[in-house]
């Protein structure tokens, strides 16, 4: 798929407010830092659109971005970052698991997974909440050029099995991107495309 246009629309902490228009929409959940924003500025070609920032806990709201007319991309706020206070955490965590569970155009969730590092408890926490809430879901390993190319296939192994450790039958559909070396776009936008034509 060709990114034609890419543009923000509204950001803000209720899923009353997100846009109304029935357009299919995909969303980039996971820890704080992972590499959310600048995946979303990867894929679209564009250098700032999402806002993106070496200290963890940047994004704050539920962003919508609208792809080519016709779909939504959101980039949503990090979970698992010790430096917010526990209130605004759990504000965080309310607002963000209204919008999985309330947010009818949501057609996919990718959740971004650092490929360097182990498999994380809460991670395997929300992906099992995502489970529960029978949103559909990929896993999105960021930062591979962080790990040379021979380790990269042992670590979606050991991931794998710590999925199938957790209760999960198989390892969902996953990709694996550097937003850095520009790796993994075009199968992303290809499994969109594919799910925007079903
Ligand atoms: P929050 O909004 O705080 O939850 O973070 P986020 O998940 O949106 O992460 P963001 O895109 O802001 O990136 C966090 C840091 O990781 C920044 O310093 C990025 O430059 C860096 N980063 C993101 N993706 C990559 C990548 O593919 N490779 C490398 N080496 N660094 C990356
Ligand atoms: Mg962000």
């Amino acid at each position: 798929m060709k990114i034609n246009t890419a543009e923000f629309i509204i950001s803000n902490s209720e899923v009353s407010k997100c846009p109304k228009e029935p357009l299919p929409e995909y969303a980039f959940i996971g820890r704080s830092n992972v590499g959310k924003s600048s995946l979303i500025n990867m894929i679209t070609n564009h250098k700032n659109l999402a806002k993106t920032s070496a200290r963890p806990g940047k994004t704050q709201l539920i962003n919508h971005f609208k792809i080519n007319q016709n779909w939504f991309l959101v980039d949503l706020p990090g979970y698992g970052y010790a430096r917010v206070s526990k209130k605004t955490k759990e504000v965080f965590q309310k607002f963000i698991t209204d919008y999985f569970e309330k947010r009818e155009q949501l057609v996919c969730a990718f959740v971004l997974i650092d490929i360097r590092h182990e498999a994380q408890k809460i991670d395997l926490e929300f992906i099992t909440y995502l489970g529960e809430t029978g949103v559909p879901f990929c896993i999105i390993f960021t930062k591979a050029d962080k790990i040379s190319r021979t380790k990269i296939d042992s670590h979606v192994a050991a991931y794998r099995k710590a999925l199938l450790a957790n209760n999960w039958e198989e390892m969902p559909q996953y990709f694996v991107t550097s937003s850095l070396e520009n790796t993994g776009r075009d199968e992303l936008l290809t499994f969109i495309d594919n799910v925007n034509q079903d």
